[in-house]
C-alpha cells in the first residue's frame, strides 16, 4: 500500500474530472462497477456499499478529525473531527435538539415561508431557483432554530461558501482562503456569544447549548465554538444543494414528476431515491489507527487516508439493482447520503422535514414548472448544487 500525505480531496483528480458535470452519476457508477479501491493523489478511493460500511463500523477508524483540523479551523470540529467516547458524549448532548420530535415543530413555518416564495416567483413569471427559493427556505428556516439572526445571513452565506468552495487550485491556497473565512466567524460568534449569554432564556440551539452543561461543567467557550462553527456549513450548505438537485432533476424529468403529482403519497420515497442518485454530499474522509482487513485481499493501512465515495456507493451495482434507474418504488433505497455509522448525519430528520414540504409545495402549486435546461449550471466539488437554475413557470 503506498504512503499518504495530506491533500484536499477537493483538488482532486476525481473530484476535478467531474467538477461541472450534469451527470456525474455515470462516472461515479462506472467505478464502482469496475474498481473496488484505487489511489488517486495519495488517497484510497473506496467505492462500494459494503466496503464503505464496513470502514464507517469499523472501531479501529477515525471520521474526518483522523487527518487533523480542516475547513479553516485550527479546533476540532464537533462532532465531526472527534472520536471514540467524546463524540459519544457529544452527540448525546445534540442529538435531541435536532431529533425528528424537535424539528417537527417548525413544519407550519417552513410551509407558510415556502409558499411565499414559491408565490412570489409563480407571480414574476419564475426565477431563479437556487437563490430565491432553495437559499432562502433552509436557511433562514435554520438560523432561526439555532438562534442566529436572520439579518446576518448574507455574511453566514459568505462565511459557507468560503469554507465549503473555497477558491483555490492547491491544498495550500485552499487552506489559506477557507481560513481567512473562518476567522471572520470566529470573530463574530465570539461578540454574539457574550450578548447572547443575557438571553438565556431564549427557545433556539445556541441558548440551549449556553444552558446546557457537559459532564457536570457549562461548555467552555471553544467548544461552543467548535459546535457552531460546523453547524453553520453544514446547516446552510447541503439542504440548498440537496433542494437544487431535487428541483432540477424534477424539471428535467417531466414524467416523473407527473407521478408525483398524481401519487403524492410516493413523495418521501421519492425523496430518498432521488438522495440516492444525487448524492449532494460526495464523500468523506477516513483514517484506519490500525490496520484493517476489509477480505479479499484489501487491507488498508495505518494512517493512509480513505476518501469514501458516498456518491460511488448510492450507484454501486454490486450492491444496488440497476442503480442508474431513478425508481420512485425501488424496494430497498439503503442509501449513504448522510454516511453511515457513528458520524451519521445529525441534521437529516430536519432535511428531511425541509425538503419533504419544500416538494409538496413545489408539486402543489407549480406542477408544469419548466427548467432552462441548457443554462443549468452544476458544481460537484464538495457538495454538489446547481448554481444556475432557471425556471419558468407558465
Ligand atoms: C440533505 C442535507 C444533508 C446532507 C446530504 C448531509 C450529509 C452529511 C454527511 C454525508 C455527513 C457525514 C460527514 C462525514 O463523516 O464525513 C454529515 C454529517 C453531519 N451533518 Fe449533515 N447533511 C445534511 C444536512 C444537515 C443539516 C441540516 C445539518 C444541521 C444540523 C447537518 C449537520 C451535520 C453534522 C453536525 C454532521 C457531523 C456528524 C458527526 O460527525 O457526528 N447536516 N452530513
Amino acid at each position: 500500500m503506498q504512503p499518504t500525505t495530506r491533500f484536499d480531496p477537493r483538488v482532486s483528480g476525481l473530484s476535478q474530472q467531474v467538477k461541472t458535470l450534469a451527470s456525474p452519476q455515470e462516472v461515479y457508477f462506472e467505478k464502482a462497477r469496475d474498481i473496488r479501491a484505487e489511489y488517486i493523489d495519495g488517497a484510497l478511493h473506496l467505492y462500494r456499499h459494503e466496503d464503505i460500511l464496513a470502514v464507517n463500523k469499523h472501531p479501529d477508524v477515525l471520521g474526518n478529525g483522523g487527518g487533523g483540523g480542516s475547513f479553516g479551523h485550527d479546533g476540532k470540529l464537533i462532532p465531526l473531527e472527534i472520536d471514540g467516547p467524546d463524540h459519544k458524549k457529544w452527540r448525546r448532548l445534540l442529538d435531541p435538539m435536532f431529533s425528528p420530535k424537535r424539528v417537527q415543530v417548525l413544519e407550519d413555518q417552513i410551509r407558510r415561508l415556502a409558499v411565499d416564495l414559491i408565490e412570489n416567483s409563480r407571480a414574476a413569471g419564475g426565477a431563479e431557483f437556487n437563490s430565491e427559493f432553495c437559499t432562502p427556505l433552509p436557511c433562514q428556516t435554520f438560523l432561526g432554530l439555532v438562534g442566529a439572526p436572520i439579518e446576518d445571513l448574507d455574511f453566514f452565506l459568505e462565511f459557507k461558501e468560503g469554507v465549503i468552495h473555497p477558491k483555490g487550485d492547491t491544498t495550500e491556497e485552499i487552506e489559506a482562503n477557507m481560513a481567512v473565512a473562518g476567522g471572520k466567524l470566529l470573530d463574530y460568534f465570539g461578540r454574539f456569544l457574550q450578548d447572547k449569554r443575557k438571553h438565556l432564556d431564549d427557545d433556539d440551539v445556541i441558548a440551549e447549548l449556553l444552558r446546557s452543561e457537559v459532564g457536570g461543567e457549562p461548555l467552555a467557550e471553544f467548544d461552543l465554538i467548535n459546535i457552531l462553527f460546523l453547524l453553520m456549513f453544514a446547516g446552510l450548505d447541503t439542504v440548498t444543494a440537496s433542494l437544487s438537485c431535487l428541483i432540477a432533476w424534477l424539471g428535467r424529468n417531466p414524467e416523473h414528476r407527473q407521478i408525483l403529482v398524481d401519487t403524492p403519497e410516493l413523495l418521501t420515497p421519492a425523496i430518498e431515491e432521488l438522495l440516492r442518485y444525487e448524492s449532494p454530499v460526495p464523500l468523506g474522509m477516513r483514517y484506519p489507527v490500525r490496520d484493517i482487513d476489509l477480505g479479499d485481499g484489501l487491507v488498508i493501512g495505518q494512517g493512509e487516508q480513505i476518501s469514501a465515495f458516498w456518491a460511488a456507493a448510492n450507484v454501486d451495482p454490486t450492491y444496488h439493482e440497476d442503480p442508474m434507474r431513478v425508481d420512485f418504488r425501488r424496494p430497498r433505497v439503503g442509501h449513504m447520503t448522510f454516511a453511515s455509522g457513528v458520524h451519521r448525519c445529525l441534521g437529516s430528520h430536519l432535511a428531511r422535514l425541509e425538503l419533504r414540504i419544500a416538494m409538496e409545495e413545489v408539486l402543489a402549486r407549480i406542477p408544469r414548472y419548466e427548467v432552462d435546461v441548457g443554462a443549468l449550471a452544476y458544481d460537484n466539488v464538495a457538495v454538489r448544487t446547481v448554481t444556475n437554475l432557471p425556471v419558468v413557470i407558465a
